[in-house]
């Protein structure tokens, strides 16, 4: 750094509140001034770009991470040659990783045409030491490196980035407390995720999650309830509750309430007519959250429950606590319960160790619990967990060809419970309008979609929508009337 840079900076950090969000704001403001300065010598406005992704936190997160870039000044992109490019990453699977390092190179092409552009780099991945140096020694054009727990620090890092003319890495092991009230962005007007925590403690020994997101943290629920009112009244129907098991939402808060108290106070916010929840753990799902979920109207009708294998020999060496019966006992708990519940799942194949047998206990779980819908993995070996190290590795193509049966079967069970509905008239809330064709998407209650013609205006509307034609996991309808 040149020494007036360097006089310059040390100014700006000596002038910085100590305390969040205002040391936050202050480096927004910091940003702002920089930006407008680049802006006037470039003639035109600087755009960003930010890209997601992996999971509903992650995208949670980039709500944030928008907020921040655009109060900066920053203006929309859909293109990778924007100003700055933000990658959200992904470290859940490999492949994902393997995708970033591809779009990254790219990155490195575009920026020789713009040497002034900014490559950020955030999220999952981030977390892991060996990411990082491989960026540092193969992708040394990036600016800056952050993890899961420092979003908030965007701006504060840019400034670092500006003033160090280097890349800047800052990626802590864990999180120092919850930093509330950045500026947020939401991509939908009508429907908005609120994090009710953070973090994961349940140690899945095939998921890399708890080592690159943390330990469980929850947020208070008076500052939940007023995110959702805050929300709903800036038009917010639709809110999902997001943590990695919401089920133990509650400890070493404040208020000490359990997840479905959580959800009652949320229900209770004026103008919020919807509320979805991701994702609860099967082996501590409570009965009490099953009387909330079945009395509460604006409760949706969906329980996503992970089931992951269902061979309880490999449920045990998933570390999962819970066995196939137990699974298939909860599900029935939940569908006598809540009436016209649609419950999906998530699954893994080819975990280390699985046999034939265990493959046709997962397919045989898969047809008694009758899913609406299933999400289908096939396993990733995650250096750092348990599961990498053990013996029995699943070879590839025959991971494959179970993987090609069990979307066979998931497709003849979702495509049975979808046609129960047939005829049906129900609520709907439009969610996305394609111009080309007129056509509406909407969602049901219980998480099913429905394509009808209709007209752009209604976005964000609850309408009744007739389901004229199953077409496997969606529907063809008819707009009956508004509500
Ligand atoms: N390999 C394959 N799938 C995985 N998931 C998590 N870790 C792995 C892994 N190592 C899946 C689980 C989880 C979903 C979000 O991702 O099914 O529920
Ligand atoms: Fe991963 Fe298991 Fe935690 Fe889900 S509950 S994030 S699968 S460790």
């Amino acid at each position: 750094m040149d020494q007036s840079k360097e006089i310059y900076a040390a100014r700006v950090r000596s002038l910085a509140p100590a305390e969040e969000p205002e040391r936050q704001y202050y480096f927004i403001d910091v940003m702002r001034s920089i930006l407008a300065e680049k802006a006037a010598q470039a003639g035109r406005s600087l755009t960003m770009n930010v890209v997601t992704f992996g999971c509903q936190m992650n995208a949670k997160d980039s709500e944030t991470l928008t907020g921040i870039l655009s109060a900066i000044g920053y203006e929309d992109s859909d293109s990778e040659d924007a100003d700055l490019v933000l990658y959200n990453t992904c470290t859940v699977r490999e492949n994902a990783n393997s995708r970033v390092y591809g779009r990254i190179g790219y990155l490195g092409n575009r920026k020789k045409k713009n040497p002034d552009k900014r490559i950020i780099l955030c999220g999952c991945m981030m977390q892991e030491p060996q990411a990082v140096e491989k960026i540092r020694k193969s992708y040394r054009f990036v600016d800056v490196i952050f993890g899961t727990h420092n979003i908030y620090k965007l701006a504060e890092l840019l400034f670092e980035r500006e003033v160090q003319g280097s890349l800047v890495v800052d990626v802590w092991d864990q999180a120092s407390g919850i930093v509330e009230d950045l500026p947020r962005r939401n991509k939908y007007g009508f429907k908005a995720g609120i994090n009710i925590m953070y973090g994961c403690n349940n140690f899945c020994s095939y998921c890399i999650v708890p080592y690159v997101r943390g330990r469980e943290r929850s947020r208070s629920a008076e500052d939940i309830v007023a995110e959702a009112r805050h929300l709903a009244e800036n038009g917010v129907r639709e809110v999902m509750l997001l943590g990695q098991n919401v089920n133990s939402y509650g400890k070493n808060t404040p208020e000490g309430i359990s997840f479905a108290q959580l959800l009652h106070r949320v229900s209770e916010v004026e103008g919020i007519r919807r509320i979805r929840f991701m994702t609860p753990h099967p082996k501590d799902l409570s009965d009490e959250l099953i009387a909330e979920i079945a009395s509460n109207d604006k409760v949706c009708k969906h329980v996503h429950l992970p089931l992951q294998s269902g061979s309880s020999r490999i449920l045990k060496a998933m570390n999962r606590h819970y066995t196939k019966e137990q699974y298939l006992a909860l599900v029935d708990r939940i569908k006598e319960r809540i009436p016209g519940v649609a419950v999906t799942t998530d699954i893994i194949v080819g975990f280390p160790g699985e046999t034939e047998e265990d493959f046709e206990e997962t397919v045989d779980v898969v047809r008694k619990a009758g899913f609406m819908a299933a999400y289908t993995f096939l396993y990733s070996k995650r250096t750092g967990t348990p599961a990498a190290t053990m013996e029995n590795q699943v070879p590839d193509d025959i991971a494959g060809e179970r993987f090609k049966r069990l979307l066979t079967a998931v497709g003849e069970v979702s495509a049975k419970q979808a046609e129960a509905y047939a005829g049906a008239t129900e609520d709907v809330l439009c969610e996305e309008y394609k111009a080309e064709e007129e056509l509406m998407t909407g969602r049901l209650d219980n998480n099913l979609l429905v394509h009808f013609p209709a007209e752009k205006s209604l976005l964000g509307e609850i309408v009744k929508v007739e389901l004229t034609t199953c077409k496997g996991f969606y529907y063809l309808g008819k707009l009956c009337r508004s509500k």
